[in-house]
């Protein structure tokens, strides 16, 4: 089932998020709704407060990046209560959007590497560390578990500049080409 995407200014989009229990939710259902979701979006993350949903939760695919980032076209897997363990202090600019502000793109510098521990479906305990654009999608996601969006992350100058973007979207002035809810 295509679920609507909460847009920049929905009180969800800055709640805190909750662990995740074994048997707690219909994960199976969930996670294929939210897949369902993203392939409809175009997207290449989805995290679980962008459907309404304050839970620990996101998922990542990359498919749509292939011709960018030739990486990550197989980078297609859930994040279950993730923590980041570990940054780099290297860090790296990337053009970053996001299917709940839609047209709005920015650069972004976060670590180049990171480590996260996460549980995957089965709720089996995972710990991985990915580089360059895959790092750059699971910090993405993992800032919505956060309560934070990308443009909280911007310079001011920049911030300034797409202000009436944002508050445009939260107005409802927005429209998208996908399913979704301001
Ligand atoms: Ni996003």
């Amino acid at each position: 089932m295509i679920l609507p995407i909460y847009l920049y200014g929905q009180p969800a989009l800055r709640k805190p998020t909750e662990d995740i229990e074994p048997g707690e939710l219909d994960i199976k259902t969930l996670l294929s709704d939210m897949q369902e979701t993203l392939t409809n979006a175009e997207g290449c993350g989805l995290a679980a407060p962008q459907i309404g949903l304050s839970k620990r939760l996101f998922i990542v695919d990359g498919t749509e990046l292939g011709e960018d980032y030739p990486d990550c076209v197989d980078f297609r897997q859930a994040f279950i209560n993730p923590e980041i363990i570990e940054e780099s202090e290297e860090t790296v600019s990337y053009s970053e959007g996001c299917l709940s502000l839609p047209g709005i793109s920015e650069n972004v510098v976060r670590p180049e590497t990171i480590t996260i521990r996460y549980q995957d479906p089965d709720f089996n305990w995972k710990e991985e560390t990915f580089t360059g654009f895959k790092a750059r999608i699971v910090q993405h996601e993992y800032d919505h578990l956060e309560g934070h969006v990308f443009t909280d992350r911007i310079s001011p100058i920049r911030r300034q500049f797409v202000k009436g973007k944002l508050t445009n979207i939260a107005k409802g002035k927005t429209t998208a080409r996908y399913r979704y809810k301001h």
